[in-house]
């Protein structure tokens, strides 16, 4: 297959496929979403902040790296029929397991129910990498939902990672394990520079709170530098979107969390912070080969 033409289309084709080699090859931004605790909205936040960046005119990857128990095919409302582990079983190309969502985002699926996957070793996750590689030019932006907890394979896409999105909640025990997270990337990883976003809120007011008092924890445990982002307000449009097989910014994109994660995603293209660590690449598994050259990880 050509790597010219996208295929796979599975969703809406409202988006013009413009030919790959028409366009100037850029670097990559690549953002990994991340929390300490489970269940705090990661795989949410990663499919609607991919489609308005897709709405922003960025060409998007969105991986799903939570391997084992995959879900962001669902939120995004798509079906993929092949995964990242018939990639990695050598069955398949990237290019037949990429599934085309709406405007140019693509989903790289992940695999529910592999237990094999969930626990992905080092060097598989190389070569997932390194499939990935070959699509550098054809993508600005990759984003990359991860697993909770500090499972080797979160931890290792997250370090991987040019930036981290850390996603917490206004309870104590989301700003504790999130904290948790910052530090177990700054220890094997040498993150350095994390952005965050308060999901949950009743308010904006509550989210800006939410960051203060993770500041405030993070500022005498962690040198890690922290960047807000914004905040996604508790909305039951998400709940009902997932039900009705669509993202909610999608189904509902009047709705508040549409609206929040829209200006989240204007506020990620304004940014400018990135990690300054020794040797970053913005492409991540080149980035990762170099830390391994340099010991860490
Ligand atoms: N802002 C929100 N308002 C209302 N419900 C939300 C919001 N964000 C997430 N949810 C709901 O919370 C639940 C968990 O969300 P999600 O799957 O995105 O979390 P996660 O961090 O990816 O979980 P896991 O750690 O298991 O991967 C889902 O039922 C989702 O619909
Ligand atoms: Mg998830």
């Amino acid at each position: 297959m050509s790597n010219d033409e996208p295929t796979n289309s599975s969703a809406s084709d409202d988006a013009p496929v413009i030919p790959l080699r028409t366009r100037t090859p850029a670097q990559a931004r690549v953002v990994a979403i991340a929390s300490g605790k489970g269940g705090v909205g990661k795989t949410n936040l990663a499919a609607n902040f991919a489609l308005a960046l897709g709405q922003l005119g960025v060409r998007v990857l969105a991986v799903d790296a939570d391997l084992g128990l995959a879900n962001l095919d669902i939120v995004l409302g798509l079906a993929p029929p092949h995964t990242a582990v018939d990639l990695l079983r050598g069955d398949l190309d990237i290019e037949d397991v990429l599934v085309r969502s709406t405007h140019d985002v693509w989903l790289l699926p992940g695999c529910a129910g592999d237990v094999e996957a969930s626990n992905l070793e080092e060097l598989r996750r190389y070569e997932l990498m390194t499939a990935i590689d070959t699509l550098d030019e054809r993508f600005d932006a990759v984003v990359i939902d991860t697993g909770s907890g500090l499972g080797p394979s979160t931890l290792g896409f997250c370090g991987a990672a040019e930036e981290v999105m850390l996603v917490i909640t206004p309870e104590p025990t989301a700003l504790s394990d999130g904290l948790g997270m910052l530090r177990a990337l700054h220890e094997r990883h040498d993150v350095r520079q994390v952005k965050v976003v308060a999901n949950l809120v009743g308010s904006q007011d509550e989210g800006e709170a939410a960051f203060s008092r993770f500041r405030g924890l993070c500022s005498r445990r962690s040198s890690v530098r922290l960047e807000y982002m914004g905040a996604l307000p508790f909305d039951p449009h998400v709940g009902r979107a997932v039900m009705r097989g669509q993202p909610v910014s999608e189904a509902y994109p009047n709705s508040p969390y549409g609206q929040a994660v829209t200006r989240i995603a204007g506020r990620f293209m304004a940014s400018t912070q990135r990690d300054a660590r020794p040797g970053t690449s913005q492409i991540f598994w080149r980035r990762l080969l170099r830390q391994r050259e340099h010991g860490a990880g």
